[in-house]
């Protein structure tokens, strides 16, 4: 992994390539406001693989789970799947358990494949950890600003 930090190769394009605004500067701004709670300057290369290496520990979460969907399957099937992980994160919120989806692990698809003995059939998702997060932990302060509804819903009268 230390040689490979970005996997295997993609199962999927994370983002797109050319992603546009406003788009680009909110992903950017997620990033830039986790790295600075957790103390990594932003051209200190080695300090964000070492935070990115994390992810293939599920954060420490002592549950981890992968979630495929099958090859043939197209933009819509993604959207169930959304909603199903939902569900799952939910779910654990209501029994007072914590989540992280993590799309990171779909850079490991093929070691996960072999590892889980799930088919080639199958396109791995994303991981999922599940614990509960460590309230010392000053990444899990992130709040992570969302558009006021006016910036994504319009509400008309008839
Ligand atoms: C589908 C999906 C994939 C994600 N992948 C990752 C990931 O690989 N690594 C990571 O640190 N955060 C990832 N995130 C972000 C976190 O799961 C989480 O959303 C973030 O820490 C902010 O928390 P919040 O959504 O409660 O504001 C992902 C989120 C989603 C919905």
């Amino acid at each position: 992994m230390k040689k490979t930090p970005f996997g295997e190769g993609p199962e999927y394009a994370i983002y797109p390539a050319d992603l546009e605004e406003p788009y680009r500067a909110r992903r950017s701004k997620v990033a830039k406001d986790m790295y600075a709670l957790v103390g990594v300057a932003r051209d200190d290369k080695a300090a964000r693989a070492r935070q990115m290496a994390l992810n293939f520990s599920f954060f420490g979460a002592p549950v981890g789970m992968f979630i495929s969907i099958d090859r043939t399957m197209g933009p819509p099937q993604f959207t169930d799947l959304g909603i199903f992980l939902q569900s799952v994160m939910l779910l654990a919120r209501q029994h007072g358990l914590h989540t992280c989806a993590q799309e990171a692990w779909s850079l490991w698809g093929k070691s996960i494949r072999e590892f889980t003995r799930i088919g080639e059939d199958q396109l791995v998702f994303c991981g999922l950890a599940l614990g509960y997060a460590n309230p010392k932990a000053a990444v899990n302060d992130l709040y992570t600003e969302r558009v006021p509804v006016d910036g994504f819903a319009e509400f008309q009268g008839f």
